[in-house]
């Protein structure tokens, strides 16, 4: 009780996070997986991909969850953070993951079928508006992507040899998709919700790697009366896009 009022994070009280139905180690200091980011693996999982990275892996919940849906895939995890690295072996363990120590993809040359990667992507202006308790337990450099918050995409493009999956606020598509364009790769949409885009920037004019049909139904299935998919209504929405309702307004990062 007295580190909930202290304000630590559930999760690090307890020292388990769930994600994806998933039960994941995790302590102080490392980034609490986020129900949003669900959707990436069901992305990701319907590129068909035979080797996985993922980026960023905090306590490794993605790269867990990847290799739950893809057992025979080669599912590896890299985080900067060495906190960060020490729970993701501890989940590498207990789910068939590597881990490895990168700044971003310098110290992993190699390519991969996939990269996903839930970036720090909050820009400088919206860290203001995020649960203080959450970013102190957590620290800045796990939310914080710069002025736009595409900072981390900028560090990433020159290394990048994938395709990568990861997601963005709809505020960020038209910035996101000219970083893309300057080191020659394309943005496609997979899934959209009111706030949020799952996307896979590819390298220019390669094929889609989407298969048809909808990539992100399962992570958030359409409830009766909810409006048509995104696919249908939104030019920015790839084959398994879903628009919840249009809004306007500050985005919500958390
Ligand atoms: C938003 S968190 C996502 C963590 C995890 N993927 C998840 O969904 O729970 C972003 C992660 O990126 C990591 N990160 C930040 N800068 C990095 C860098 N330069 N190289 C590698 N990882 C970095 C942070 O340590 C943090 O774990």
């Amino acid at each position: 009780m007295q580190q909930r009022e202290a304000g630590q994070p559930l999760a690090h009280v307890l020292g388990q996070a769930e994600f994806c139905e998933l039960a994941l180690a995790i302590g102080p200091g490392v980034f609490v997986p986020r129900p949003r980011a669900e959707c990436l693996v069901e992305v990701v999982v319907s590129l068909n991909p035979t080797t996985v990275l993922d980026l960023g892996c905090g306590c490794g919940a993605l790269a867990a969850a990847v290799k739950q849906r893809l057992p025979d895939g080669e599912v590896q995890a890299s985080d900067y953070d060495e906190l960060a690295c020490q729970w993701a072996r501890r989940n590498g363990e207990r789910y068939g993951f590597q881990v490895h120590r990168s700044n971003w993809l310098k110290s992993l040359p190699e390519a991969f079928d996939a990269i996903v990667a839930y970036l720090p992507h909050v820009p400088t202006a919206a860290l203001a508006c995020l649960d203080e308790d959450y970013l102190r337990a957590e620290g800045a450099s796990s939310v914080a992507g710069g002025a736009d918050g595409l900072d981390p995409l900028r560090a990433i493009f020159p290394d990048l040899r994938s395709p990568l999956v990861t997601l963005l606020s709809a505020e960020q598509l038209a910035g996101a998709k000219g970083v893309a364009q300057q080191f020659g790769y394309e943005l496609e949409v997979a899934y959209a919700d009111e706030e949020d885009r799952a996307v896979i920037f590819r390298p220019c004019g390669t094929r889609s790697i989407l298969r048809s049909g909808p990539a992100a139904a399962q992570c958030a299935p359409p409830t009766a009366g909810s409006p048509p998919p995104a696919s249908q209504t939104d030019p920015d929405a790839g084959p398994g896009g879903r628009r919840i309702a249009a809004r306007h307004g500050t985005p919500r990062y958390e």
